[in-house]
């Protein structure tokens, strides 16, 4: 194992831990921007080091393709070719090309899929996922899992989840970089209960060094999805990590932290910044209307992040949507607020005030929502 999971303190369920890492030594509860392409979108490094992020996330289906693992592995690993110090997580790779492309389809094998550059038919095997992944050299690497909508079910469901764990030994005799790089699991198994029990039992017994919630954040509602990742964390390792994927926004955090998991991704701070819309306090802000055209005030007047000292909604106004500035500023600010969200999580929880904190949280949102 290349990871060591020390808790700092609880409370009920939720957890304040170190997550020691071969690249960072990481604080959870913990929020991982998505770095696609190897890059977040309109950040340097410098600036993702400086607002505080501990961890980011890159897509082993899109830097397979451009610019393959080969030529990443050539240049000395992905932190050296991206210029980024700290902790890396890739993901396998079969999600993003069903949830990308319509044409993928999942055989025993593994997923199948036509190729975006040149329309050759193209197979992506658990072993593939694992070696690209051994190549890119992320401290934390992801099994390929099968992945199924929320929204269906049926014995699709079921095929998915069985398929999921015996895809999992196939990754792990795959994986030949066990002391440098920590393989975690995905559970699967839709909203359904019996699913879910089998399939962290099945990953439970493989003694990974961290588990993954997958399948989730898919279209199903609140209530099911916060059952779900409920049931999971209960039936988890109290010492590994529980890392709820593609989650989300910064109320479903809160929830989850509380429920008692450690680790999140998702692009919606930066996807949502391209459109515009700023993180704050109070919910959202939007800097396209036409009242921001005159006001003066920064997105968030509690905020110390750069951007929120040194210019206006107006100014941010009148480049959105017209200059990349306008994303770039949005998108710095956007993820400080998800970087300080999981430090006030972090300590409220240590501080023995984590109930405090949601409430605050809670009563602040709801303000917008009335
Ligand atoms: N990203 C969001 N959800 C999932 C999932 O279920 N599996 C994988 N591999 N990635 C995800
Ligand atoms: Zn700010």
């Amino acid at each position: 194992m290349a990871l060591r999971f020390e808790i700092l303190g609880r409370f009920n369920r939720a957890r304040a831990a170190q997550l020691t890492l071969p690249h960072f030594v990481c604080q959870t509860p913990l929020f991982m921007p998505v770095g696609t392409q190897g890059t977040i979108k309109g950040l340097t490094t410098n600036q993702l080091e400086e607002i505080g992020c501990q961890i980011i996330l890159g897509n082993t289906y899109h830097l397979e393709l451009r610019p393959t693992s080969e030529l990443i592995d050539e240049l000395g690993g992905l932190h050296k070719f991206m210029n980024w110090p700290r902790a890396l997580l890739t993901d396998s790779g079969g999600f993003q090309m069903v949830s990308l492309l319509h044409l993928a389809d999942i055989t025993e094998e593994g997923v199948t899929f036509q190729s975006p550059v040149d329309g050759k038919p193209m197979l992506l095997t658990p072993e593939e996922s694992i070696q690209i992944q051994n190549r890119i050299g992320a401290d934390i690497i992801m099994a390929l899992d099968d992945v199924v909508r929320t929204t269906i079910t049926g014995p699709r469901v079921e095929e998915a989840m069985y398929r999921t764990l015996r895809w999992i030994d196939r990754c792990i005799a795959a994986h030949k970089r066990p002391n440098e790089q920590n393989l975690f699991g995905i559970v699967q198994g839709g909203l359904d209960p019996v699913l879910r029990d089998i399939c962290v039992k099945g990953l439970v017994d493989r003694n990974l060094p961290g588990y993954a919630i997958g399948g989730l954040s898919g279209g199903e509602d609140k209530d099911s999805f916060w059952r779900v990742v409920a049931q999971c964390t209960a039936a988890l390792p109290e010492d590994k990590p529980r890392y709820v994927m593609g989650v989300g926004y910064p109320l479903d955090i809160v929830v989850c932290s509380a429920l008692g998991a450690d680790m999140y991704d998702c692009v919606y701070p930066t996807r949502t910044a391209r459109f515009g819309t700023a993180l704050v306090p109070e919910g959202v802000l939007k800097l396209k209307h036409k009242a921001m055209a005159d006001d003066v005030r920064p997105i968030d007047p509690t905020c110390r992040c750069m951007v929120c000292k040194n210019y206006t909604r107006a100014y941010i106004h009148c480049l959105v949507t017209k200059d990349a500035m306008g994303s770039q500023l949005l998108s710095y600010h956007n993820l400080y607020y998800m970087m300080k969200l999981s430090r006030d999580l972090h300590s409220s929880i240590i501080q023995g005030q984590f109930p405090e904190f949601v409430r605050k949280f809670l009563r602040k949102m709801v303000l917008v929502l009335e």
